[in-house]
């Protein structure tokens, strides 16, 4: 079914701009605008929340000033750096991306979104907001976000997770786009959709510029809009992890390269929850000779499709002679190897106050 939106009328942009000067919050990555900073800041804002994200963007400028540090980095370094941010493929991306921005583009980003959305990561979203924001060229920048104050403008009902819904969003945007401000049209509406209009949240609508024009606001339907099909849920998966201590150093090891949380470093774990007995046996099979046992307390993670519910047991003891395994002390844990948060509830422990 075709389905024609009404978009509110130039009025409400103009409305919405003179909202957004006036309101608008004070963050790191809207003080001095570069095609890398937004882009950098739009990456681990994907997954992450403003707040969460302020200290990682810090970080992570320090240490790849540039698009050239960025390609040169090295992939521990920048996975350390990733640390605690989660979907850890956001990070390898960005240095794929950076990687042919140099050698491709001579170090300077495309301002033409169509462009921006060839490079690793960069979907159409983050090319929308990198070409407004960063170059000013006019580019529909739809998240989440902007979904969900968009459906709400306009009463709109289709789900929003459905492809058809996001195009036809994204043609409402572009047409609603001021070629004068692209950039603050953007950021704009990001930051209504965050803010007045935001998610988890009643709307504030008699803060908003746009409540003139919403539908959803004047037909009282604001919380069944937007309209978002179930997902499936989340698998289940029990997994025993082990802390295997000799002397003042813990094992872990390297994850395949490919799949979830991969190249990452691990305490070692297997699927299922095994007795203690069965810790022990597979302990033994991977050459170590546990001396003292303790039964740590059971702890969950949740991944987008996949939930590890764990038993953990701390083992003191020592190796047999082996070749590849990696031994590493509570300080190298914090301060060098990347260990998703999924084992957070075991590091933190280890590693607190250091
Ligand atoms: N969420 C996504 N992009 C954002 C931005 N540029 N500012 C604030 N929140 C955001
Ligand atoms: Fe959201 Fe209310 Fe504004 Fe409509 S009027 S966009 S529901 S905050």
């Amino acid at each position: 079914m075709s389905h024609q939106y009404t978009l509110p009328p130039k009025e409400a942009v103009a409305e919405l701009l003179t909202w957004y000067q006036a309101n608008k919050r004070d963050l790191p990555w809207r003080h001095e605008i570069t095609p890398y900073r937004v882009w950098i800041s739009e990456i681990m804002l994907q997954q992450t929340r403003v707040e969460a994200v302020k200290p990682y963007f810090h970080r992570f400028l320090e240490a790849f000033p540039d698009v050239y540090a960025l390609a040169e980095a090295e992939e521990t370094h920048l996975l350390k750096l990733w640390e605690g941010l989660g979907y850890y493929s956001r990070a390898r991306n960005l240095q794929k991306a950076a990687i042919r921005i140099v050698t491709e583009y001579g170090g300077r980003f495309p301002s033409d979104p169509k462009e921006l959305q060839k490079l690793p990561g960069i979907g159409s979203y983050t090319a929308g907001a990198i070409a407004t924001i960063a170059f000013g060229v006019p580019a529909p920048a739809v998240d989440g976000n902007v979904l969900r104050v968009l459906s709400r403008v306009t009463g709109d009902e289709r789900d929003i997770l459905h492809p058809h819904t996001r195009k036809a969003a994204e043609e409402a945007v572009l047409s609603l786009c001021p070629a004068e401000s692209p950039g603050e049209f953007t950021q704009a509406m990001i930051e209504l959709g965050a803010t007045v209009c935001g998610p988890n949240t009643e709307p504030l609508c008699k803060e908003c510029p746009l409540c003139p024009w919403c539908i959803a606001a004047k037909t009282g339907k604001t919380d069944l809009l937007p309209v978002r099909s179930k997902k499936a849920p989340r698998r289940i998966e029990h997994r025993t992890v082990l802390l295997l201590k000799e002397h003042d150093r813990y094992m872990i090891r390297r994850r395949p390269a490919k799949g979830l949380l991969a190249g990452l470093y691990e305490l070692p774990n297997e699927l299922g929850t095994l007795t203690q007995e069965e810790a022990v046996a597979f302990a033994r099979e991977n050459g170590f000779q546990p001396l003292h046992i303790d039964v740590l307390a059971p702890a969950v993670h949740i991944f987008t499709h996949v939930e590890w519910h764990m038993t953990a047991y701390l083992m003191t003891g020592y190796f047999e002679e082996h070749q590849d395994r990696i031994m590493a002390t509570a300080e190298e844990m914090a301060g060098k190897f990347a260990i998703p948060s999924a084992f957070a509830a075991y590091i933190k422990p280890i590693t607190k106050g250091i």
